[in-house]
């Protein structure tokens, strides 16, 4: 069966040090490079979600994704330090664990199904995509 899919973009700003308690000051050097730096340093995120669309008579509410983006991600990440956030407690503040905690944000605030991938662009060249448990 044909199925379409809608992609929205959103954006925020967050700091973040990529670090773990469980690594000496030197493992944790060279696991992160410069990103260990103990300032931290920031991104201008992008996320990308996507759902599978409403039918022809049913259209997707694009309105209503992006409320709920906005009120549970953008709003809790944005000029934020990563590192603080509860979500962050046991994880590294990589792309790869942002996109899942990400996901799993959203997913269970929406019907059964209707998400369909997570994306984060953190660097001109990084991106990460999730698409949970199917
Ligand atoms: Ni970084």
């Amino acid at each position: 069966m044909s199925q379409i899919f809608v992609t929205r973009r959103y954006r925020f700003c967050a700091a973040h040090r990529l670090h773990t308690d469980l690594l000496s000051p030197e493992e944790n050097w060279a696991a992160f490079g410069k990103c260990n730096n103990a300032n931290g340093h920031g991104h201008n995120y992008v996320v990308l979600v996507t759902i599978r669309a409403g039918t022809a008579e049913s259209s997707t509410n694009l309105d209503s994704l992006d409320r709920l983006v906005t009120d549970t991600v953008i709003e809790r990440f944005d000029h934020q330090d990563l590192n603080s956030d509860p979500a962050f407690s046991a994880l590294t503040t990589t792309g790869e664990n942002l996109v899942a905690v990400i996901w799993d944000i959203l997913n269970p605030l929406l019907p059964a199904g209707r998400l369909d991938k997570v994306g984060v662009i953190e660097t001109r060249d990084n991106y990460f995509e999730y698409t949970g448990a199917r």
